[in-house]
């Protein structure tokens, strides 16, 4: 295996090579999706649902990121590491430049992720003029939602997928490298996809992008708040971890009653 480096990724959308991106927060599962061969590991602030037990990412900080993303890479060798810039961390230009700093300094992530709105994209430019490489997220901004139940597709209406469209085109020339699409509409997300020059990694937002991403307690089936819908292969249901778990709890009993 090689590393994978910004140019390697960014190549797979151009050979129309399938990007893998999985989130971890910690050493012991990075390095296993590392030594799977995976593209990209994601530390995701949806480390406030699996990891802190809560109803959505709006208790993350930055040190939480710093903390997680700095575990993770203990255990990577090869992927490219991304990591979220956490609620009410890019306010204002000087903050957002002082957080991802910190954030790739001291987490050691390549980049940074931002649930930006159209009207920061002045922060997102001045990150990027500061040599910070960014990954944009559109659709669903978990930072905007205070609960899962209130998650649904976006840009089945044309007006959705139009506005979908332009962000997306903002954030390419504003110079972010790799685009997050959470719960779009699936024909919606394979036209921003073919216009797009950057990759579009989608979760929840069909088979049509560059690639997917996924939170990986949700691929083994064990997320505090539960799966989302779309987790519905039949092969995932499945909860391998929990069977692990309880076949070493009945070997302990057995050797006791021996
Ligand atoms: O926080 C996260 O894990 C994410 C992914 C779901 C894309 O943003």
């Amino acid at each position: 295996m090689t590393k994978k480096t910004l140019k390697k990724i960014l190549s797979l959308k151009k050979s129309n090579t399938g990007i893998s991106c999985i989130t971890s927060y910690d050493a012991s599962f990075a390095k296993l999706a590392d030594e799977s061969d995976i593209d990209i590991i994601l530390v995701g602030d949806s480390l406030g649902e699996v990891i802190k037990g809560l109803k959505n990412t709006h208790s993350v900080t930055v040190d939480d990121i710093c903390y997680h993303t700095k575990n993770v890479s203990q255990g990577i060798k090869y992927a490219y590491l991304i990591a979220d810039m956490p609620i009410n961390s890019f306010k204002t230009k000087k903050q957002a430049l002082a957080n991802a700093l910190k954030i790739t300094k001291t987490g050691m992530a390549d980049m940074v992720k931002l649930e930006s709105t159209p009207e920061q994209i002045n922060i997102v430019k001045y990150l990027i003029e500061n040599k910070i490489k960014v990954c944009g997220h559109i659709g669903i901004q978990p930072q905007n939602i205070s609960n899962k139940k209130f998650y649904r597709k976006i840009g089945k209406t044309t007006d959705e997928a139009n506005k979908l469209i332009k962000e997306a085109l903002l954030l390419q020339e504003a110079g972010v490298d790799i685009l997050i699409a959470e719960c779009i509409d699936g024909n919606c997300a394979k036209k921003i996809r073919n216009i797009l020059k950057i990759p579009l990694i989608g979760i929840g937002s069909g088979n049509n992008c560059d690639g997917q991403v996924r939170v990986i307690y949700d691929l083994f089936n064990i997320s505090f708040n539960g799966s989302p819908g779309f987790m519905n292969n039949k092969r995932l249901k499945k909860t391998p971890l929990k069977d692990v778990l309880m076949d070493y709890i009945k070997l302990t009993k057995k050797h006791l009653s021996n």
